[in-house]
């Protein structure tokens, strides 16, 4: 079998999780790590017998390599997305696709250009519950509303880098999670409305608290609103999702999805079926980019999601 030859870039938390997975798969090889952290890139190269590079310009210009995987910042992706596309390599990045609509537009264009896969992590391509929620949602008509609720204590792993609005962007932005899956079942906005309040914002954007709240009128009719809330006097997190359809409603209680309708409250069924890994979807996407153009619906949610995480406030 051929190898697909890949490229990481990012030396941190995600670009572990990648490797673990890409080494552990047949039909992948780690040509090279670049980072511009020398102790912690040399360090996972040397854990998994790869080349260090420190920059990541050198990365994507490598003939050798079939594809990249960005796991630096927000602030990165969509430099180093675009460079790599330019030079024909298949690209997977950490979310957010771009922190700007014009780079991420452009990315997306580069990629239909040049025949190359862009994929984005968000795990809903690959996920049971969203594709049940997709189907139920769209057996209960019309969407009349849905909300979005996160309120949290703490700060992150590294609120240096988390709480940080040049590195990270705004929480609507770094929280695109939450964002992105109301847009594949709902599809883009036709308008938006945030606002966002920090406690002890510091003159370089960092900051240690924040409430920050998004309202969308969807294109296709409906109201989307979210609101997130961190670093703030609770005691643990707090998560609260629901979708008012015309014909019915569908709610997260406790982890478990119920849909409620006049005929009273059933749970939602999700089926066990095996899914593939957002790793083996984007390597079997790069094995089929060899027949048949990339298909790119996923990017494009991924796009619309930061229209409207990067909207004004
Ligand atoms: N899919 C998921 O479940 C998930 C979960 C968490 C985060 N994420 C996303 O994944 C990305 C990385 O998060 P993480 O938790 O892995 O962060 P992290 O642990 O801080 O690692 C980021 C890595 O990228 C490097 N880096 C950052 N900016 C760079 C630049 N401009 N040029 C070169 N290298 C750069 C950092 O170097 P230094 O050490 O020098 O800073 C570090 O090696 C973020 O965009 C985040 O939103 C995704």
């Amino acid at each position: 079998m051929t190898k697909i030859k890949i490229g990481i870039i990012g030396s941190g938390g995600m670009a572990r999780h990648h490797l673990t997975r890409f080494t552990a798969m047949e039909a992948a090889e780690i040509v090279a790590i670049a980072s511009r952290n020398e102790q912690t890139g040399t360090q996972l190269a040397k854990e998994h017998k790869t080349a260090f590079i420190s920059e990541w310009t050198r990365l994507i210009e490598r003939e050798d390599i079939d594809g990249v995987v960005v796991c630096t910042h927000n602030d990165s992706h969509g430099e180093i997305i675009l460079a790599a596309l330019q030079t024909n390599k298949h690209v997977f990045v950490e979310y957010p696709l771009a922190s700007d609509v014009g780079e991420g537009e452009a990315a997306l264009k580069l990629a239909e250009e040049r025949h190359c896969v862009l994929r984005v992590s968000h795990p809903e391509s690959v996920s049971n519950t969203h594709k049940a929620l997709k189907q139920k949602i769209g057996e209960l008509g019309d969407l009349l509303l849905t909300s979005f609720v996160r309120l949290t204590p703490g700060r992150g792993a590294r609120p240096e880098i988390l709480f940080n609005l040049p590195v990270s962007g705004i929480p609507a932005h770094f929280f695109i999670y939450h964002i992105y899956p109301i847009i594949d079942f709902f599809g883009g906005a036709a308008s938006v409305k945030k606002s966002a309040a920090y406690e002890g914002l510091t003159e370089n954007g960092q900051y240690d608290g924040f409430v920050n709240t998004l309202t969308v009128e969807f294109k296709r009719g409906g109201i989307g609103q979210w609101t997130w809330a961190g670093g703030i006097a609770i005691n643990a997190a707090e998560e609260h999702e629901r979708y008012v359809l015309a014909e019915g409603t569908i709610s997260d209680a406790g982890g478990e999805w119920h849909c409620t309708t006049p005929a009273g409250v059933t749970p939602l069924s999700i089926p066990d079926s095996p899914q593939s890994t957002l790793q083996e979807l984007w390597l079997s996407e790069i094995q089929d980019a060899a027949n048949q153009p990339p298909n790119l619906e996923d990017a494009a949610v991924a796009l619309d999601a930061i229209r409207i995480s990067l909207a004004p406030e």
